[in-house]
């Protein structure tokens, strides 16, 4: 893009940002750029030192900054400066389900169940989209995406999407309106804020830390007919950011002593269970909202200090999100069973509590909007998001999803798997 005047020519040319000598400047615009509408509270990340944490965990990706190159206007010398930044990833998902060929288990060929079996694509994931203020609305936006859309077909993705809040105008309508993708999914992002004081265990359900050898078959078993799910599920449960899979039983079944191992568990399951993961998202960014009212800040800070000094009584204090905060992520949330929602919470309180000791000022999960574990997980309207907008979009015409047809038409299911690697 190429932007004449006085003398002076301006062109903005988008390029793989190098880690070296763009690392400051993107942070620099990172730090100017809120998310979601301005006007109201807004959120701002801070990347701790590496613009591109939040894609570097995924099989295959890559970072883009737009460079404004500034020529003429008197001065003999050319100035750069970076003026706009997106990430990328690839990874091969879920993206539907076909009829199984009638040995659902794989061993026990007497029952000949037809269980479902996944179908997988190649998906695209756009996130980390921002142009600094002063040059917004002169085509940034889309050169960027359109730049990174060409790297995903050059790297065989068969679809890409993205997630936006839903009244991000901006963003909703350039890849809505400019870029030729469909509103597709809304899931909800659900935050609990860390208390002062500990969430007290439930005393009717035992809590089984499980390691990533058998948290993988647990997940593959349980999820890989589900949206989203990612085939590389064993790189997601071993890497270093995953603080563990924890599984819910009742009291009576078992407890961390007497676990029989994933294959027993597998065999004669208890009635109801519950599992989640927790990612750690606090050494990797930190958070901060911005816009809040003094008056506002002063009664968070009151509802605190309350707390802090008298924890038994276990008051709802806010965290102190006014300032950077790290937070932990909880992904893989699934279970099964009357009792699965009540597991759900007991899992849930022990996240808080890990977060409340690693120093975290909220825990976030996302879910799907129909996801019936939904009512256990405790969270404040106030600082989740109800209907987060994932836009969709089919890259080419050559596709391996026959079975399926197009993705994104098709309906939404009750769940899905959010991959925490890219939150
Ligand atoms: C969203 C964002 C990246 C857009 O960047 P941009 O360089 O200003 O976008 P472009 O100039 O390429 O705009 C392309 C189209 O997007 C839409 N658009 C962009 N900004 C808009 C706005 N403020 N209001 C309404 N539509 C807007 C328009 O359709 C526009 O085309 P037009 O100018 O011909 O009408 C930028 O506003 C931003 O950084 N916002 C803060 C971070 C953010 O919300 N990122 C998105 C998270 S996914």
């Amino acid at each position: 893009m190429v932007v004449e005047g006085g003398g002076v020519v301006a062109v903005v040319v988008v390029r793989e940002y190098d880690a070296k000598k763009d690392c400051k400047k993107v942070e620099e615009v990172e730090n100017k750029c809120e998310v979601g509408p301005s006007g109201k509270l807004s959120l701002y990340t801070d990347l701790l030192g590496d613009p591109i944490c939040r894609v570097r965990h995924s099989p295959a990706y890559i970072m883009l900054v737009a460079e404004l190159v500034v020529l003429g206007g008197g001065v003999d010398k050319e100035r750069r400066e970076i003026v706009g930044m997106i990430r990328g990833c690839i990874k091969t998902v879920t993206c539907g389900t076909k009829n199984g060929n009638g040995n659902g288990n794989g061993k026990d060929c007497a029952t000949k169940l037809a269980l479902p079996l996944p179908v997988y694509t190649k998906l695209a994931y756009i996130l980390g989209l921002r142009v600094s203020p002063s040059h917004r609305r002169m085509g940034i936006g889309l050169q960027l995406v359109r730049r990174l859309e060409a790297w995903f077909v050059e790297n065989g993705a068969e679809y890409s999407y993205m997630a936006t809040e839903n009244d991000n105008q901006a963003s909703v309508k350039l890849f809505t309106q400019k870029c030729g993708y469909s509103k597709f999914r809304t899931p909800s992002i659900l935050v609990q804020p860390v208390f002062a004081h500990r969430i007290r265990p439930d005393s009717r359900v035992n809590i089984i830390k499980l390691n990533p050898t058998e948290a993988e078959p647990l997940y593959r078993r349980h999820f890989s007919t589900t949206e989203f799910f990612p085939r590389d599920i064993d790189s997601v449960v071993k890497n270093k950011l995953n603080l563990g899979t924890f599984l819910a039983v009742p009291k009576q079944s078992y407890d961390a002593v007497s676990w029989p191992g994933i294959d027993d568990f597998f065999t004669n399951p208890p009635d109801s269970w519950a599992v989640l993961s927790i990612w750690n998202c606090k050494d990797v960014m930190t958070l901060e909202v911005r816009g809040a009212s003094r008056v506002r800040k002063a009664l968070a800070k009151t509802t605190r200090v309350m707390d802090r000094a008298l924890p038994w009584l276990h008051l709802p204090s806010v965290p102190q999100v006014f300032r950077p905060f790290g937070f932990h992520f909880l992904y893989g949330l699934g279970g099964e069973g009357p009792n699965a929602v009540k597991f759900i919470r007991a899992l849930c309180g022990l996240a808080h509590n890990l977060a409340k000791e690693r120093g975290c000022g909220v825990v976030a999960t996302e879910v799907a909007s129909r996801e019936p574990l939904k009512l256990g997980i405790p969270h404040w309207k106030s600082l989740s998001c109800a209907e987060d907008l994932w836009c969709i979009k089919r890259l080419g015409q050559d596709y391996s999803d026959g079975s399926v047809g197009d993705w994104t038409k098709s309906p939404p299911g009750l769940s899905i798997f959010v991959d925490p690697r890219e939150f």
